[in-house]
């Protein structure tokens, strides 16, 4: 419809946003169509204020003042589970029965865009490489199976782990038959509840939204924090009511170790008697692309890594650890009733936080440019923004070796968070269970390999092997398979039994 009659002109002119029609008379119909349907579909005034507001608190003035109002996360709401060994078995058994109960969700957040690993499809359906060549979401569907066995096991009791997926309008389609091509993994399609986030417009320094094409905006997620505006009008906080669901664990895609529902980490933070709770691992390098969790005028809030100055990421405590070293691993615990009175009350004032971009755009003339410096920003919420608003915060501290290992970036040389080091990660966690459960490995002349084997060519692991998540959830259940025994590596063991692969490859 001419946008002149359905309002659309006058409501852009009211928004200093008339130029995203300016080449309105150019586009074919369907065009025009798209164009004039995304238009209609948008608050402007909102956008407008998201954008002052934005502006505002990024300045850097504010920044700079950050730093001098941090504090580390105190010793009195850690749990550790190196320092509070002892306490760990407790904390498990908790939250199996929780689990038991049907009152524990999963929560995964999906809705990112993968632009650093480089790829076009959603990230949970990247294959790193494993000897199964599992994806991340096949991973993630079978750890929750496992629990929910080993909790009706140890409970006598059915019992379901809803997993909530969030997605955005990029990866919703992709992934929801991506999933169904699965048959869902093996869960109940029931149990499985996608949801989309919501999209903003980048914005250049003006506060005009950018068209990526002449009839198209330039659109993205807005933040993984899109999470809790998605949770409310999506219907998923009455989902999760009428499931009786109490505690949430919310985690993102990307840590091929990720212990989905951990039922220690759900165990610690309901025995704390937490509305809210983040596991960390040790940051030991300053400028390790985590976030770190830490108090900020004596409120909880994780600084990201974009948002600290390297001078206090390299400060040290006389212990000589980094001084702000509780990093974030992006595994939240959620009460219900937190999770619903953020969704309910507070969602509207978490304000978004810029991320200056390289956005490409068409000028004026309608040439599309492809710009080598910053010229705009998107505008993301962040999932912890809401931990300032918990009345008990708790942190827990797990080891890196055992749960982090983030696919973050495409593969190149000596690069992080690759799926060379997720896959390695993976296999040398799952190595050392075998170990620990009395099996051992041997090499092709028949010889013990040492527990701790050194790279021969730097690049790949003499030991390859793999558990299944079916088989073990966390290294348990393994002796009776393993034990006493000898294997060639590539070891599999998986619902089918304990194989051994070709000799020396993957
Ligand atoms: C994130 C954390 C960081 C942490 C690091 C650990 C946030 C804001 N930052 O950083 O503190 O140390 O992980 O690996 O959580 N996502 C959405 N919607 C979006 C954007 C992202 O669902 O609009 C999801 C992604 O799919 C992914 C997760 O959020 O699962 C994290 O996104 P990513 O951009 O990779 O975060 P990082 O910058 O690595």
């Amino acid at each position: 419809m001419d946008p002149s009659v359905s309002g659309l002109t006058q409501r852009l002119a009211e928004a200093d946003q008339s130029h995203l029609l300016q080449f309105w008379s150019e586009l074919s119909p369907e065009e025009q169509a798209d164009l004039s349907l995304d238009l209609q579909g948008m608050d402007f005034k909102e956008i407008n204020g998201f954008f002052k507001n934005a502006m505002e608190v990024s300045s850097s003035s504010k920044h700079e003042k950050m730093d001098a109002r941090m504090e580390p996360v105190p010793r009195e709401v850690l749990g550790s589970v190196s320092r509070d060994r002892g306490s760990v078995k407790e904390w498990e058994q908790a939250g199996l029965h929780h689990i038991s109960q049907s009152k524990v969700a999963a929560l995964l957040l999906a809705g990112g865009q993968g632009t650093r690993l480089g790829v076009s499809y959603p990230k949970g359906m990247y294959d790193v490489g494993l000897p199964s060549h599992k994806t991340l979401f096949q991973i993630q569907a079978e750890r929750i199976l496992k629990l929910q066995q080993l909790a009706e096991q140890k409970h006598k009791i059915k019992c379901c782990i809803p997993w909530y997926i969030m997605t955005s309008g990029r990866t919703m389609e992709s992934t929801k038959d991506f999933f169904s091509r699965h048959n869902y993994f093996g869960l109940d399609k029931s149990n499985i509840i996608f949801f989309q986030q919501g999209m903003l417009p980048a914005m250049d320094y003006n506060g005009k939204i950018i068209l990526e094409s002449k009839g198209k905006l330039s659109m993205a997620p807005d933040g993984n924090g899109g999470l809790y505006r998605a949770l409310g009008n999506q219907g998923i906080m009455d989902d999760m009511e009428r499931r009786g669901i109490q505690f949430i664990h919310v985690y993102c895609v990307d840590n091929i170790l990720v212990k989905v529902a951990d039922p220690a980490f759900v165990g610690f933070c309901v025995q704390k008697g937490a509305d809210c709770g983040a596991k960390v691992v040790e940051k030991t390098n300053p400028t390790e692309a985590v976030g770190v969790v830490c108090k900020v005028d004596g409120h909880y809030q994780v600084v990201e890594y974009s948002e600290i100055t390297l001078a206090t990421a390299e400060k040290r405590s006389s212990d000589g650890r980094l001084m702000f070293n509780a990093g974030n691993v992006a595994n939240h615990f959620f009460s219900f009733s937190f999770l619903r009175d953020v969704v309910q009350k507070f969602e509207p004032k978490l304000q978004h936080h810029v991320a200056q971009k390289k956005i490409p755009f068409v000028d004026s003339q309608g040439h599309l440019i492809k710009p080598d410096k910053p010229n705009g920003i998107k505008m993301e919420k962040f999932v912890f923004d809401i931990f300032q608003l918990a009345k008990t915060f708790v942190v827990y501290e797990v080891l890196r070796e055992d749960e982090f290992s983030p696919l973050k970036n495409a593969d190149s040389q000596d690069g992080k968070d690759t799926p060379s080091t997720a896959k390695h990660a993976l296999i040398s966690l799952h190595h050392r269970w075998v170990l620990n459960a009395g099996g051992h490995f041997i090499d092709e002349n028949g010889r013990r390999v040492p527990a701790i084997p050194s790279l021969k060519d730097g690049t790949d692991l003499p030991i390859k092997c793999e558990v299944c998540p079916l088989v073990s959830y966390g290294g348990e259940g393994l002796e009776e398979l393993v034990k006493g025994r000898e294997f060639h590596p590539t070891l599999m063991i998986d619902e089918h039994g304990v194989h051994e692969l070709v000799k020396n490859g993957v």
